[in-house]
C-alpha cells in the first residue's frame, strides 16, 4: 500500500512511525513533513488545504491511502474531494469536520443527541450575549464559534472579563472565526481525552490520554498546544468510558449519521470528569498533538490497519489489541513559546538516543541547517517512551530529554504529575 500522510508535526511524525512498523505499508511520503519524518518516509511540498493540488499529487504517486493529520484540510474539505476522485482516505467530510470548526455546531448535537454537555447560549451579537452574561454571573466560558488555533476560549474569572471577552470577539480579535460565539458553564472536574474511530456507523475506541495545556509546571501560566501527555489516563476508568460510548459518542455518531453527514475518521473527545460523570468539553476530529504520539506507541504497527479499516466501513470487524503499558511524551518548545521566540537554534545530542518500539523523539518544528537539527517552530520535539508503568515511562522520557543538547529549549518536569 503506498500512504500520503498530510501534515507536519509531532503528531504526524507518529503516525509515520507507526505506519512504517506495518509491513501493509510499501511506500511512505508525508506532505509536507519535517526534518524528523524526512529521516524515515519521503517528504513533499504540497499545499495541504487545497484538495485539488492533493487529489493531483496522489494520482502521480499512486497513492492508496491518505492520512490526513490536521483540522485546517478537514475543514476545507480535503477529504470530500479525495472521496470524490475515488482514493480511499482517513478522516471526515467537511460536514462532519464542523464537529470541531464550530462550537454552535456541536452544542446543537449535543441537544439532538441528548449528550450531557455545558449549558450555554449561542450569540451573533454582543448586546445579547451581554445580557446573557449578566444574567449567568461568573466564572462563565466564553467561546468564538470557529476554528481559532486553539486561542478562541475565555475562561472568565469575573462579569467584567466575560464582557471584555465577548466584547473583543464581535470586534473582530478573532477574525472570522469570533463572528459567532457560544457562552458555556463553567464545568469543574478533572479533564481527560478519549479517542474513538468511527466508520459512520460502528465506534471503536483506541485509547485515553491527558496533555498538559499550560506552560508552566503545576498547570500553571498560559495555554499552549500541549506541554506533554500520557496514555492510559487513570480517570477513565472502565466505568467512565462506558458512559462516555453509551451517552456522548455513541449518540452523537448516530445523530451525525441521521442528519445525513455520517462521522468516519478519529473523533478526540475531551470530556470533564466529576464524581464519576463525564461531560463533554469539546470535539475534534482529528488526533491530538501530543496525545497522538503517546497513542501510536501503544498501539504501533496496529494503527494503520485500524485506520485503514475505518476509512473501509471495517471497523465492525476490527478490534485492538491492547497491550497493559504506559506512555508518556514530554515536549521540547523554544524558549519564550507560547509567546515570541526565536527560530534556527541547533539542537544536538540526540544521534546517540535508542530509537525503537519503547523510545522515539518525535519532531514537531524542525529543520535540517548544514547538517543539523535545527528549531523551527514553538514546540520543536515531542520525546517519547512506554513502558510497563507510567512511572517508568516518565523516567525513560526524561533520560531522553536529558541528553539532549538544546540551551534555546525548554520543557516542563512533572509531565504525568496528576496521574502519579
Ligand atoms: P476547547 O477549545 O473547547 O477545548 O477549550 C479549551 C480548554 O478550555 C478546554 O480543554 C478546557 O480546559 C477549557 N474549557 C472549555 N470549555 C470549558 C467549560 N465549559 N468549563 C470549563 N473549562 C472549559
Ligand atoms: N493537545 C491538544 C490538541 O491537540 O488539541
Amino acid at each position: 500500500m503506498n500512504i500520503l500522510i498530510l501534515g507536519s508535526g509531532g503528531r504526524e511524525h507518529s503516525l509515520a512511525w507507526a505506519a512504517l512498523q506495518n509491513p501493509k505499508c510499501d511506500r511512505l511520503i508525508v506532505a509536507p513533513g519535517n526534518a524528523g519524518i524526512a529521516e524515515i518516509a519521503d517528504c513533499a511540498s504540497l499545499n495541504i488545504e487545497d484538495g485539488g493540488a492533493v487529489v493531483t499529487f496522489a494520482e502521480e504517486n499512486a497513492i492508496d491511502f491518505v492520512i490526513i493529520g490536521p483540522e485546517a484540510p478537514l475543514a476545507s474539505g480535503v477529504s470530500d474531494r479525495l472521496r470524490a476522485a475515488g482514493i480511499l482516505v482517513f478522516g471526515p467530510s467537511a460536514a462532519a469536520a464542523q464537529l470541531e470548526a464550530s462550537k454552535a455546531f456541536t452544542k446543537q448535537i449535543c441537544d439532538a443527541a441528548g449528550a450531557p454537555t455545558a449549558a450555554y447560549g449561542h450569540f451573533t451579537d454582543a448586546a445579547s450575549a451581554r445580557a446573557y452574561v449578566q444574567q449567568q454571573g461568573a466564572p462563565i466560558v466564553i467561546k468564538a464559534d470557529g476554528l481559532a488555533a486553539g486561542k478562541g476560549v475565555i475562561i472568565a474569572e469575573t462579569v467584567e472579563q466575560a464582557l471584555s471577552a465577548v466584547d473583543d470577539m464581535f470586534s473582530g480579535a478573532f477574525g472570522a472565526a469570533g463572528a459567532e460565539v457560544v457562552i458555556e458553564e463553567f464545568m469543574t472536574g478533572e479533564e481527560a481525552s478519549f479517542f474513538v474511530l468511527c466508520d459512520g456507523e460502528t465506534v471503536l475506541p483506541i485509547g485515553t490520554a491527558q496533555d498538559h495545556k499550560r506552560v508552566g509546571e503545576g498547570d500553571t501560566g498560559p495555554n499552549t498546544g500541549g506541554m506533554g501527555a500520557y496514555s492510559p489516563a487513570p480517570v477513565m476508568t472502565q466505568a467512565v468510558i462506558d458512559v462516555a460510548l453509551d451517552r456522548i459518542v455513541k449518540p452523537t455518531m448516530a445523530q451525525m449519521a441521521q442528519q445525513g453527514t455520517p462521522y468516519q475518521g478519529v473523533l478526540f473527545v475531551g470530556l470533564m470528569i466529576e464524581e464519576g460523570a463525564p461531560r463533554l468539553v469539546e470535539y475534534n476530529v482529528r488526533f491530538g498533538d501530543p496525545e497522538c504520539q503517546v497513542l501510536m506507541m501503544r498501539l504501533g504497527a496496529q494503527a494503520l490497519d485500524l485506520m485503514h479499516g475505518c476509512a473501509e466501513g471495517r471497523l465492525r470487524e476490527m478490534k485492538v489489541n491492547w497491550a497493559a503499558d504506559h506512555a508518556l511524551t514530554v515536549v521540547l518548545a523554544a524558549q519564550g513559546y507560547p509567546g515570541a521566540y526565536e527560530k534556527g537554534s541547533v539542537i544536538s545530542g540526540m544521534d546517540a538516543l535508542p530509537e525503537d518500539s519503547s523510545h522515539m523523539v518525535f519532531h514537531a518544528g524542525t529543520g535540517r541547517t548544514a547538517g543539523n537539527f535545527t528549531a523551527q517552530g514553538g514546540r520543536v520535539l515531542a520525546v517519547t517512551a512506554r513502558a510497563g508503568s507510567l512511572t517508568e515511562a516518565q523516567r525513560n522520557a526524561y533520560q531522553m530529554v536529558d541528553q539532549i543538547d538544546w540551551p534555546e529549549g525548554f520543557c516542563r518536569r512533572d509531565i504525568g504529575w496528576r496521574a502519579l
